[in-house]
């Protein structure tokens, strides 16, 4: 195994990804920044200087698991402090499964900055994947917003609340197509920059393709197609699964997957690849890239995919159903029941007027002590502002009506973590339930760090632990590390907890995240080796000495 080493230097941009100006973090210049490429085994280090003069910085590698060095994760306030201004931090960490990733900013709300690129992990040389293809290409999905980052942010935490609003445009591969004719004033949107010619993937007809699919979006749910072309799903989220051919796919924030297709369709053309919103109503022009046949060129005449209804939830249900894990690649569950279930209520809510998101009745909030370094050097987090440190809840009031929204909107801001003891079957029910706006119900993609979990089954309404568990898949569950929670109903995840570390599980949502919808599992902490110092040196971790 071979160490693939890189230096970022972060600094603010202007980047026009959808031909409007605006400023975005970049890496050594760079916008969106550059993709990762290393073998199973590899180790990457990655020396990052932080020449934003007016905000810290931290990476997360998403997917990545961490194994034995959870300091590493890159999650501000849980795993290090983060990186101040002028302020240099070397990552560095060993890839494990091979498989389709990416890595982004995980402070504050900077992955909506535009600070996110793909980490490609290949499998070993002697290992033979179950599928053959050609040739490969990247498509990164994200939404784009005009306002920056601090508008976005400061409009969430305001009395009323701000909203954003629907996405400006919809990117792929950092490029995308907003109409400026729509926009007052005209000299900030130039449709002619180069920066905003839309990603072409070039193809040779008769060669079949693995497109590296990956949502890093900060609101939407996506459903991407291939004009012309159907393709077959061959892994998600670092796993390979049973191959499932489909004519569009489904992909939430923070997750990823590898779709084959041939390039079989009348080559003297182009074909759009394209993306839209659903799960919302969609106010954004469809999201296009171009998929170009060889001695052809410009863009096709035909107009923009067409995905199906925003709202079919039933449609996103049963396409989620569909992953399962590839027969030679199962990983058996344990032969045994949960050792824990933490039942996890998703709820809008309010404290003092601020719109916020609850677990149990619990709006997450990060303090200024990292907890990774707290709780394994038994350093005392004053939870500040009057939240509460205490252990969140394992359950949610009985007889709560998911269907209506929240009796008692108000509810409780709080730094405590889960503690798991090591060697447990953990379950996880998600449950969702009604907004504070009657019959609404959102979609939220439930990301875990430092682990992989297998999902064992969806289902609507309340989750009825004595008939539901019978209904499970514990045969063949795909394993992945994001999974959606659908409108009005409950997905059950299952993982085994065999990495100490400190763990964020949160909705991958940038704004909801930040309006506190998360929980941070500390994980057999007792077993942590020594935290490096250089990840420590803010809050209640200042005052800390090594032995
Ligand atoms: Cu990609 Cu904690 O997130
Ligand atoms: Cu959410």
């Amino acid at each position: 195994a071979k160490v693939v080493e890189y230096e970022w230097v972060v600094d603010y941009a202007w980047a026009a990804p959808d031909c409007v100006e605006k400023q975005v973090i970049s890496i050594n210049g760079e916008f969106p920044g550059p993709n990762i490429r290393s073998v199973a085994g590899d180790t990457v280090r990655v020396h990052v200087i932080n020449r934003m003069p007016t905000e810290a910085v931290v990476i997360h590698w998403h997917g990545m698991l961490q194994t034995g060095t959870p300091w590493e994760d890159g999650a501000a306030y849980v795993s290090q402090c983060p990186i101040d201004p002028e302020d240099e931090y070397t990552y560095d960490f060993v890839t494990e499964n091979a498989g389709t990733y990416f890595w982004h900013g995980h402070y504050g709300m900077q992955r909506a900055a535009g600070f996110y690129g793909q980490l490609i992990v290949d499998p070993p040389e002697n290992f033979t994947e179950p599928f053959k293809y050609d040739g490969e290409h990247s498509i990164v999905l994200n939404d784009w917003w005009h306002a920056s980052m601090i508008d976005q942010q400061l409009g969430l935490f305001s009395v009323p609340f701000r909203w954003v609003g629907e996405p400006q445009s919809l990117l792929i591969e950092g490029r995308g197509r907003y109409n400026c004719s729509l926009m007052a004033g005209g000299s900030a949107c130039n449709a002619t920059r180069e920066s905003c010619k839309l990603h072409v993937m070039p193809v040779e007809a008769g060669k079949t393709y693995r497109l590296r699919i990956a949502s890093v979006a900060s609101l939407g749910s996506f459903n991407f197609i291939l004009e012309g072309h159907n393709f077959t799903v061959v892994e998600a989220d670092g796993h390979y699964v049973e191959p499932v051919t489909m004519s569009d796919i489904d992909v939430y924030s923070g997750e990823s997957y590898s779709v084959l297709f041939t390039a079989n369709a009348d080559s003297s053309r182009n074909y759009w690849a394209g993306f839209n919103v659903r799960g919302r109503d969609p106010k954004t022009l469809t999201g296009l890239a171009v998929l170009q046949y060889v001695n052809t060129s410009g863009e096709p005449s035909t107009p923009a995919p067409v995905s199906p209804r925003w709202n079919d939830y039933a449609y996103s249900v049963a396409k989620a159903r569909q992953y399962l894990a590839r027969k030679e690649f199962i990983v058996p569950l344990p032969q045994r029941g949960p050792d824990r279930q933490i039942f996890l209520l998703n709820t809008q809510n309010r404290v003092n007027g601020r719109l916020k998101w609850a677990l149990n009745n619990v709006s997450f909030v990060p303090t200024a002590t990292p907890a990774l370094a707290a709780l394994k050097y038994n350093i005392t987090v004053e939870a500040h502002g009057g939240h509460s440190s205490a252990t969140p809840p394992d359950y949610f009031q009985e007889g709560y009506d998911i269907m209506k929204p929240p009796p008692y909107p108000e509810t409780v801001q709080g730094s405590g973590v889960y503690e798991l003891k090591g060697d447990q079957v953990v379950d996880i029910i998600l449950q969702n339930a009604c907004s504070l706006t009657a019959n609404v119900s959102e979609v939220h993609p439930w990301h875990l760090h430092g682990h992989d979990f297998w999902i064992l089954g969806y289902g609507d309404g309340v989750f009825n632990a004595s008939k539901d568990y019978a209904s499970l898949n514990y045969y063949n569950p795909p394993l992945r590390n994001t999974a959606p929670l659908f409108p009005f109903g409950w997905t059950v995840l299952r993982f085994v907890t065999d990495n100490p570390g400190v763990w964020p599980f949160h909705c991958h949502i940038e704004s909801h995240f930040h309006m506190g919808m998360g929980v941070i599992f500390a994980e057999s902490v007792d077993k942590l080796p020594d935290v490096p110092t250089d990840t420590m040196g803010c809050g209640a971790t200042k005052f800390y000495r090594s032995p």
